[in-house]
C-alpha cells in the first residue's frame, strides 16, 4: 500500500485538554494538524470527575495552592514550575468560562467548590457534578474541529529524527495505512501509561505511546518510578469498574473495612483526605490482609444529585446506593514522570515538545495533588503556545527515509503484561519482585528499544510501547532505594535525605537509568519548610 505524506507547521499528538487547547490556540496563527489514537477527546481528560483546582475562592490564594502542591509532592517538585503553572489559574478559568464550560454553582449562583485530599481548602471547580472532564472537553472538541485538521484513530508509532532533531512522525491511519507527517514542531500530548496495570482509571489509549516513542528517539525522560495509584476504584464483577472520585470523600465519604471500621483512623491526621499515596497504601494493605474495603457514602446527603455519573455507573454494576457501601480497590491513575520538559513544553530535543501527562515538568513532584492535572495540561498548552508563536520555527524537513526494525513474533498479550506488573511492580514494591519483572522484560529488550516496524499491527505496536514504559517504571523503581510520595517500597520504607534532589533519568537510548543531581528539585524542600 502506498505511503501517505502530509506536511504541517505544527503536529499535535493526542486530544486531551493539553492537546486540544494547544491546537485551538496555535491554530490562530499557524497551520496545525492533530492526530489522536482513539476518537477525538476520548482519553483521560474526558474522564476527569473531581475537577480542576484553581485558587480563586475568597479564603484561598495562589501561594496556598502552591504550598499544598509542594507538600503533596514531597519536596520533589520544581518550585518555579509549580508557581508558574498555578499563576496561570485565573487565566485558564477565564478561558474555560468564556469558552462556554458551565461549572456548577450553589443556590446563590456562586461557583460551588469541592475539596479533595491534601488541599487545605475548597478550591476544585467541577461541572455536571462529577463530569468535569466531559463538560470541558465537549467545548474544546467543538472549537478544535473548526480550525484544525484532525485525524482520528491514528496511531503514531515513531518520531522522525534527522541529525538529532525531530522532523515529524510516522504512523498508521484509521485504515492501517502507513503515513508520514512532516512538521516543524511535534507536540506530544499523548497521555500516560495507566494501562500497564489491570485496575486503572485510565482510558484504553493510555499505553505509554508518547513516552516510548520519545525514548526510542533519544529524548530524555525522568521520574518514571512515580506512578500514582488512586485509592478508590470501584471494584465490581471481579475487576476495576471506574473511578470513585476523591470528591466523594471531600463530601464526607469514609473508607471502612467489612466490619465497618474506618481504615484511615490513626494513619494520618487528615484521615480519608490524607495525601493519595497514604490512602492508596492503606486500602491496599487492608485488602492484602484479607479484609475487603468499602467507601461508605451513608453520611452524604443527595449523593445521586451530587455525583450523577458515578450513580449511573453504580447502577450499571447493580450496586445499591441506598446501602451506602461501595467496594473499592486502588488502581493506576497518573504518571508523574515522563518526557523531561519545562512548563513551556520544551524538551532536550529540538523540534520536540511535550505537554500534559506525557511530560514531566516537575509540577507534581513525587505525588500529584488531586485535580492539578487538568490545570497543568491547560497551563502548559497556553505557555507552549506563547513560546512557539514567539520563536522562529525551524524549516520543515524533506527526506523521508528512516530505519525500521524487524518483526517480532513472540509478543506478550496485554493481560499477561498487566498481571506481571500488578504482581511484581504494583502499588507497593520490593527488590525481589522488581527483579523478577526486570528479568521477564529483559527477554524483550531488543524488540522494546528498536525503531517500530511497519509490519506490526496497531495492537503489537501498543504492546511494544507498554513494554518500554514497563521497563522504565520497573528499573527506575528498583534504583530508587527509598519510599517517597507515590513510590512505595517495603524494603526501604523511609524517605531518605540522600535521595533528595536526585532524579533518575533515561537518556541517550541507554537501557539503564542514570541517577543525577537535579538542581531544580533541590529548592522545593526549602520552600515548604520555612
Ligand atoms: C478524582 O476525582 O478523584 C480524581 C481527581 C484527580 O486525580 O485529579
Amino acid at each position: 500500500m502506498k505511503q501517505k505524506i502530509f506536511t504541517t507547521d505544527i503536529l499535535i499528538v493526542g486530544s486531551g485538554i493539553a492537546g486540544l487547547l494547544a491546537a485551538i490556540e496555535l491554530s490562530k496563527e499557524k497551520e496545525v494538524m492533530l492526530v489522536t489514537k482513539g476518537a477525538l477527546g476520548t482519553g483521560n481528560s474526558n474522564r476527569a470527575q473531581g475537577g480542576i483546582a484553581a485558587a480563586l475562592g475568597n479564603k484561598d490564594s495562589l501561594a496556598l495552592h502552591a504550598l499544598d502542591t509542594l507538600a503533596a509532592g514531597h519536596g520533589y517538585n520544581n518550585t518555579n514550575t509549580v508557581k508558574n503553572v498555578i499563576n496561570q489559574s485565573p487565566r485558564i478559568m477565564e478561558a474555560l468560562f468564556s469558552s462556554g464550560v458551565l461549572f456548577d454553582v450553589d443556590e446563590q449562583g456562586k461557583y460551588h467548590l469541592t475539596k479533595e485530599g491534601a488541599h487545605s481548602c475548597r478550591r476544585i471547580f467541577h461541572a455536571g457534578g462529577d463530569a468535569t472532564g466531559y463538560h470541558i472537553m465537549k467545548q474544546l472538541k467543538y472549537q478544535v474541529k473548526e480550525n484544525v485538521q484532525v485525524l482520528e484513530h491514528f496511531m503514531v508509532y515513531d518520531l522522525l529524527m534527522e541529525e538529532e532533531e525531530c522532523a515529524g512522525i510516522r504512523g498508521k491511519d484509521a485504515d492501517g495505512r502507513c503515513c508520514t507527517i512532516l512538521s516543524s514542531a511535534v507536540v506530544l500530548a499523548a497521555g500516560g501509561c495507566g494501562q500497564l496495570y489491570s485496575i486503572t482509571s485510565n482510558a484504553e489509549e493510555s499505553t505509554g505511546d508518547g513516552l516510548a516513542m520519545a525514548y526510542r528517539a533519544g529524548a530524555r525522560l525522568v521520574d518514571m518510578e512515580f506512578m500514582q495509584f488512586h485509592p478508590t476504584m470501584l471494584y465490581a464483577d471481579g475487576k476495576g469498574a471506574g473511578l470513585l472520585s476523591e470528591a466523594i470523600r471531600g463530601e464526607g465519604g469514609i473508607l471502612v473495612d467489612e466490619q465497618l471500621q474506618p481504615i484511615m483512623e490513626g494513619k494520618h491526621e487528615l484521615k480519608d483526605l490524607a495525601p493519595r499515596s497514604v490512602v492508596a497504601k492503606t486500602v491496599y494493605e487492608t485488602w492484602k490482609s484479607g479484609r475487603d474495603v468499602f467507601l461508605s457514602i451513608k453520611h452524604i446527603p443527595d449523593f445521586t444529585r451530587k455525583f450523577p455519573s458515578i450513580a449511573a455507573q453504580l447502577h450499571a454494576h447493580h450496586i445499591d446506593i441506598e446501602k451506602g457501601l461501595l467496594p473499592v480497590r486502588p488502581g493506576a491513575h497518573f504518571m508523574m514522570g515522563g518526557i523531561e520538559a519545562n512548563e513551556y513544553g520544551q524538551t532536550d530535543t529540538k523540534g520536540l515538545f511535550a505537554i500534559g501527562e506525557t511530560a514531566c515538568t516537575g509540577m507534581h513532584g513525587a505525588n500529584r495533588l488531586a485535580s492539578n492535572s487538568l490545570l497543568e495540561g491547560a497551563a502548559s498548552a497556553l505557555l507552549l503556545t506563547e513560546r512557539l508563536l514567539t520563536q522562529p520555527m525551524k524549516a520543515r524537513r524533506r527526506r523521508t527515509m528512516w530505519p525500521v526494525s524487524s518483526f517480532a513474533e513472540d509478543i506478550p498479550s496485554l493481560s499477561e503484561l498487566q498481571e506481571r506488573m500488578d504482581a511484581w511492580a504494583g502499588i507497593v514494591k520490593e527488590e525481589n519482585r522488581l527483579l523478577r519483572m526486570k528479568e521477564w522484560l529483559s527477554s524483550y529488550i531488543a524488540f522494546i528499544f528498536s525503531p517500530a516496524s511497519t509490519e506490526l499491527s496497531k495492537q503489537q505496536l501498543t504492546i511494544k510501547n507498554l513494554l518500554a514504559a514497563a521497563w522504565m517504571v520497573t528499573n527506575a523503581a528498583l534504583v530508587r532505594t527509598e519510599s517517597r510520595g507515590a513510590h512505595l517500597r517495603t524494603d526501604y520504607q523511609e524517605e531518605k535525605p540522600e535521595w533528595s534532589g536526585f532524579s533518575i533519568y533515561w537518556e541517550e537510548r541507554d537501557h539503564d537509568p542514570v541517577v543525577k543531581k537535579n538542581k531544580e528539585r533541590e529548592a522545593s524542600h526549602e520552600y515548604i519548610t520555612p
